[in-house]
């Protein structure tokens, strides 16, 4: 495997979603000021990078992922001299600052859009994607196609104006930009990358990366949901005709010109499609972010189809991510929570009084022991969990839960069975379980603020938050730090090493080994309730390196005891 150590290559990144971080005016929304007032401790976790969640203009539909303007910042959140400061206060002390880079789609309150909607001459009118309606026999109007967007219901919205529709592969309020223009690509790259790299940011994460070139004849997609009007439409834009094009010029048209790390958000697909996208030779992104770990159990197309999962799948999806560049010269990811995704704790461990800090501190051996660029989402270092089970729907307030949860009862709703099912479901899986404030301390609202938030704080906040923590050696906070010493300590092995699976079909304990020139790591991870045999499947002399408990009796693993030896 390379050895060139590239500072976006050892990173650890710490991403923060605005809303929900720190407020510093007392109006219930995070804010660029209370980022600043932390970012000391962000540095103190052992951070090299943060990654801030969309904080541009916009109506907050998606939370900033419709964007109404990319050269403003979201009156509450602050404004262009507070992110001068942030990129400033960053730097200082040693840090780099990548953006959340959205521009599959703008917000329908972008003044590009309203012009494009205006009248089907506007000279913008070709910057997102129109098409007349579809009538049947008895002259009913219909979208142009089949196609389900990602927050339920039809991916096309009608417009009276002009009589057309306009493609939004997420909310009606997000409408698809057309790449097809060149024109529009230029506007793209001015406004949303330029503007932001000449004020001094590093880098960006890249919203829906595979989706920018949609196959242009717009067809039908095959009926996958037979109960359903709206089909999944994934082969039509994900990884398009036209899409390595269009990376390769934002690349060599802007992006190459700076120092900077870019990482992908690209979805599901196979292989040698992905690294085409990240393979260093393509000159398109460093990085992507691979799904297989955090979606174990669902569905795909749809995460609340969920069946559970077992430890050997979850294994396989770590083993895919793994070997994903192995033999290339790509560079991958390692994250299990960002803000699309529950808390790993309740998802991968077990968020019960007894084991919730152990089985946090499995999973962070297991994340700082593995190759590629790790990301940590903001709570996730104190282990906050999801929402509980019983808050009813209406503390949910993301629109894909909203949507579907309606679509869902529209037609389910008499059935008690499958209602409770869904409430499971939504409790496991939600996006709002990343999304409630960041527990700072025991005071009033966690001390994220001083008014009311504008989501409710999980009730947990007085066992789970920061100020107990970064004082206490025993703290997850603690572990995680040191554990990311660690993995600087042992860069070779942990973030440039090659991956092994040792016990493939065990269900109860994950055991690898990473090696790298010569040196060789043994890791052994017991993901069950339950004291197990400890059993040296390697054969070699080991030497404890890091644990999370005192090791006193190495012949048994306790419940969710994880291992780091070096095999001498
Ligand atoms: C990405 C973001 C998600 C957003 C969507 C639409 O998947 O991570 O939060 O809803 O894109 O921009
Ligand atoms: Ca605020």
């Amino acid at each position: 495997m390379t050895k060139d150590y590239i500072w976006w290559k050892d990173a650890t990144v710490y991403q923060i979603w605005p809303a929900s971080y720190k407020d510093s005016n007392g109006d219930g929304v995070g804010d660029i000021p209370g980022i600043i007032s932390t970012l000391d401790y962000v540095k103190s976790l052992g951070t090299d990078v943060i990654w801030l969640s969309p904080m541009y203009d916009s109506p907050q539909d998606d939370m900033g992922y419709d964007i109404s303007n990319y050269e403003k910042v979201y009156p509450k959140y602050g404004t262009l001299e507070d992110m001068d400061k942030l990129i400033e206060g960053t730097h200082k002390r040693g840090m780099k600052l990548i953006l959340d880079l959205v521009i599959n789609h703008t917000s329908t309150e972008h003044d590009w859009f309203k012009q494009s909607r205006s009248s089907k001459t506007d000279p913008k009118r070709d910057w997102y994607i129109w098409k007349p309606a579809r009538y049947d026999a008895e002259g009913n109007r219909h979208p142009p196609n089949n196609w389900v967007s990602h927050f339920s219901g039809s991916a096309w919205a009608y417009d009276e104006t002009t009589d057309e529709y306009y493609l939004h592969l997420f909310a009606e309020s997000q409408p698809d930009l057309n790449w097809e223009n060149e024109e529009t690509r230029k506007a793209i790259y001015k406004s949303a990358l330029s503007f932001w790299f000449e004020k001094g940011i590093d880098g960006f994460r890249i919203d829906t990366a595979g989706m920018y070139s949609k196959v242009q004849s717009f067809p039908d997609a095959p009926i996958v949901f037979p109960d359903s009007e709206w089909q999944p439409c994934q082969k039509y834009f994900q990884n398009g005709p036209r899409i390595h094009e269009f990376h390769k010029e934002m690349f060599a048209s802007v992006t190459s010109k700076y120092d900077t790390m870019t990482v992908g958000e690209v979805g599901h697909s196979p292989r040698e499609d992905s690294l085409k996208y990240v393979s260093a030779k393509e000159k398109e992104m460093n990085m992507m972010f691979l799904f297989d770990a955090v979606e174990v159990g669902s569905n795909p197309s749809d995460r609340f189809i969920y069946d559970g999962y077992k430890l050997t799948d979850f294994k396989n999806a770590v083993q895919n991510q793994s070997s994903f560049i192995e033999g290339t010269d790509a560079w991958s990811t390692v994250f299990y929570e960002n803000h699309d995704q529950p808390r790993s704790i309740t998802r991968f461990g077990n968020d019960s009084t007894k084991y919730r800090v152990k089985s946090g501190k499995l999973l962070a051996l297991l994340q700082s022991t593995l190759s590629g660029t790790l990301y940590i989402y903001q709570g996730q270092e104190i282990g906050m969990t999801n929402l509980p089970r019983s808050w009813s729907i209406d503390e949910y307030l993301d629109i894909n839960t909203i949507n579907y949860y309606k679509e869902f009862k529209a037609k389910y709703g008499d059935n008690k069975e499958k209602m409770d099912k869904l409430m499971d479901n939504i409790t496991l899986l939600a996006r709002d379980h990343a999304r409630s404030p960041v527990q700072w301390d025991d005071s009033e609202n966690a001390g994220f603020s001083t008014g009311k938030p504008w989501m409710r704080v999980n009730d947990n906040y007085k066992e789970i938050n920061v100020a107990s923590q970064v004082t206490d050696p025993n703290s997850l906070f603690s572990f995680w730090k040191q554990s990311l010493k660690i993995r600087k300590e042992y860069k070779d092995l942990l973030i440039y090493g090659s991956f092994k699976i040792l016990d493939k079909e065990n269900q109860k304990i994950f055991t690898y080994v990473k090696e790298a020139a010569g040196q060789r790591a043994y890791i052994v991870l017991n993901f069950t309730s339950e004291s197990l045999k400890f059993e040296n499947l390697d054969g070699g002399k080991l030497e404890l390196v890091h644990s999370n408990v005192n090791v006193e009796d190495e012949s048994t693993l306790s419940p969710y005891e994880g291992r780091f030896y070096l095999i001498k």
